[in-house]
């Protein structure tokens, strides 16, 4: 069963790399960052409380992540394997996490701090399906407007290249902590994050059919 964490810093790709590999692997593809989204979207009083951090670039408290991201662990979809970006993040959230979940793999994305924010300043993501894209590597074809359902394209409000920058300060501060932690477990996988999303995603599918 593929129980597969994957991080790295922000813009390395998390996102794009947990789809691509998530229908590969038949398992749902889940993201921290998404739930918080998606709770805020629906305007309950765990999301305006999210929102706070998220706008200004730090963390959101533990227990809000761990309840949100157990909660959707344990739907039926995710009986048979998950692949979970973005969590942990933190020690206290890993060792809170690795005393409900055993992940199997931690696959490492590595990008340069000017990588991450050349590659945010220019995301861009669907309001309606949440497809990604971004304006020099992954460009929409027709501007503003999702290929696949055509909906509305929309920079996060959290891709500003100071909330950038704190961002990439906690990921050095606090999630490489965590990243050591697995490799310790022997359970971390380290990919060049910084070629194309396509050789990203091959040399991520090697590690699981050789
Ligand atoms: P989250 O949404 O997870 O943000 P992040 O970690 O900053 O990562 P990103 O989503 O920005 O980048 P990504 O690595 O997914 O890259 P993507 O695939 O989009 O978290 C947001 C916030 O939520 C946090 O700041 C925090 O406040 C809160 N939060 C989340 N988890 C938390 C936790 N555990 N505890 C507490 N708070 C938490 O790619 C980036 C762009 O590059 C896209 O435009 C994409 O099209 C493009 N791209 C992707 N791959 C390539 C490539 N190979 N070449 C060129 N372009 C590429
Ligand atoms: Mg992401």
């Amino acid at each position: 069963m593929y129980k597969i964490l994957i991080m790295g810093p922000q813009g390395s790709g998390k996102g794009t790399q947990a789809e691509i590999l998530a229908k590969e692997l038949r398992v749902p593809a889940i993201s921290m960052g998404a739930l918080l989204r998606e709770e805020i979207a629906s305007g309950s009083e765990r999301g305006l409380l999210a929102k706070s951090f998220i706008d200004s670039g730090r963390l959101v408290p533990d227990n809000l992540a761990l309840d949100i991201v157990s909660e959707r662990l344990i739907k039926p979809d995710a009986v048979n394997g998950w692949i979970l970006d973005g969590f942990p993040r933190v020690l206290s959230q890993a060792e809170l996490f690795l005393k409900i979940f055993k992940p199997t793999h931690a696959i490492l994305l590595e990008i340069s701090d000017d990588q991450s924010v050349g590659r945010l300043s220019g995301r861009l993501q669907c309001e309606n399906c949440r497809a990604g894209f971004q304006m020099s590597h992954v460009p929409p074809k027709v501007a503003g407007q999702c290929d696949r359902c055509s909906g509305n394209l929309a920079r996060r409000s959290d891709d500003v290249p100071e909330i950038i920058r704190q961002r990439l300060g906690i990921y050095h501060k606090e999630t490489e902590l965590v990243v050591r932690l697995f490799e310790k477990m022997g359970i971390l996988r380290q990919v060049d994050g910084s070629r194309s999303v396509e050789e990203v995603a091959m040399e991520i599918m090697r590690l699981f059919v050789a």
